[in-house]
């Protein structure tokens, strides 16, 4: 018994408490310009082939960092300096909500993949409202909105207008999560009127401004074909304006070197990321992409993990990339790779056109 309570511990100092020294790290580091110029040299050198134009907007890179990582807008800067042409903050949750004091996150690193078994981590919309007036860089920042986990389901469309109305004029894009699986009480809808009931009236808020902000749906990778299929239509059929494709899974297929730790982990719920999730999330954004004849932009996000990784995604149908897990491994240096290696191969596919016309 005693050994089952202490056995995440061994984890938790390898994932949560590691993790969140290394956050701290970035943000201090960016705080001073002196640093914050030397991180960009270091980690973010100039690139020719990765600037995108979608959703109306330019991105200097089509590499940006997923939701989970900077949950609250506190290294917004930080992720700048580290060359991500776009950052998405959140989840945000309209009131703050913490989670417990327990191991939660744990590094399963034979597989390169995390488990989370904690639930949304977030400061409040108030208080995030707050970092993102007080950043510096003009780097494109989507806001990622979930619900409060206190809040009933048949309430849910409630909490996501209470987060977009006051995040608005700060978000330039958002994105509705939808994929809120790490803990015992998922909230994943999937029937169309559930999701109507959700991006409806953030779609009538939204015709009453003057200034446009790109809405998005983040989806499960568990979801069957059929309900892939049902989520395309709905951006074909309805304002919503793109898909992030996918959220972590619940399944714990592809952790074939992770036994042991699994097996000391026990069966809690949680939900798996990175290289475990890259078959499948290639599987759903060539399947968006076909359904919506190409004329919708995907964010390709599920186990991007090296520069061949992200040019795969770009070929099944993504206009842009997210990455969270290769980037808690790998930090800077991995990001560095992956920004160049593309950059490179991108650059020689573009020659390779020119030559053939
Ligand atoms: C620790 C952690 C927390 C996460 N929290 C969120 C979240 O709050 N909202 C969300 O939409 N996705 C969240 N994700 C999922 C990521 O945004 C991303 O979809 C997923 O990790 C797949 O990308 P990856 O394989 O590059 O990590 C989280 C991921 C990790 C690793």
């Amino acid at each position: 018994m005693k050994k089952n309570i202490l056995a995440p511990i061994k984890y938790l100092r390898s994932a949560d408490f590691s993790l969140s020294f290394k956050k701290w790290r970035q943000k201090m580091a960016s705080k001073l310009p002196l640093c914050h110029y030397l991180m960009r040299r270091r980690y973010a050198p100039e690139v020719e082939h990765l600037e995108v134009e979608t959703f109306g907007m330019r991105f200097p890179s089509c590499i940006g960092l997923a939701a989970g990582y900077d949950c609250n807008g506190t290294l917004i800067d930080a992720m700048e300096a580290m060359g991500f042409g776009f950052v998405e903050i959140g989840a945000i949750t309209p009131k703050e909500q913490h989670n417990a004091k327990r191991a939660s996150l744990y590094k399963l690193k034979n597989d390169k993949a995390i488990l989370n078994c904690a639930d949304i981590d977030s400061d409040g919309v108030e208080r995030v409202i707050e970092n993102i007036k007080q950043r510096k860089s003009r780097i494109i920042v989507g806001c990622n909105l979930a619900k409060n986990s206190t809040t009933s389901d048949d309430d849910a469309p409630r909490d996501y207008l209470r987060l977009f109305r006051p995040l608005y004029q700060y978000a330039d894009y958002f994105t509705i999560n939808i994929c809120l699986n790490s803990t015992d009480k998922p909230y994943v809808p999937s029937d169309k009127e559930q999701i109507m009931a959700i991006l409806q009236p953030l779609f009538e808020f939204r015709r009453g401004q003057n200034q446009y902000r790109p809405l998005l749906l983040k989806i499960s990778p568990d979801l069957s074909d059929e309900q892939i299929d049902m989520m395309a239509d709905i951006m074909i059929d309805t304002p919503l304006d793109g898909i992030v494709a996918c959220g972590g899974t619940v399944g714990r297929h592809g952790l074939d070197n992770s036994s042991e730790i699994i097996h000391k982990i026990g069966r809690r719920p949680g939900a798996v990321y990175g290289s475990p999730l890259k078959h499948r999330a290639l599987e759903v954004v060539k399947r968006i992409y076909a359904r919506a004849k190409g004329t919708y932009p995907i964010i390709g996000c599920g186990g991007v993990a090296s520069a061949e990784d992200a040019l795969e995604m770009l070929h099944a149908g993504a206009t842009l990339i997210q990455l969270s897990t290769e980037f808690i491994y790998g930090g800077g240096k991995s990001m560095r790779n992956i920004r160049l290696g593309l950059d490179e191969q991108l650059g020689q596919e573009k020659a390779s056109h020119v030559e053939q016309e």
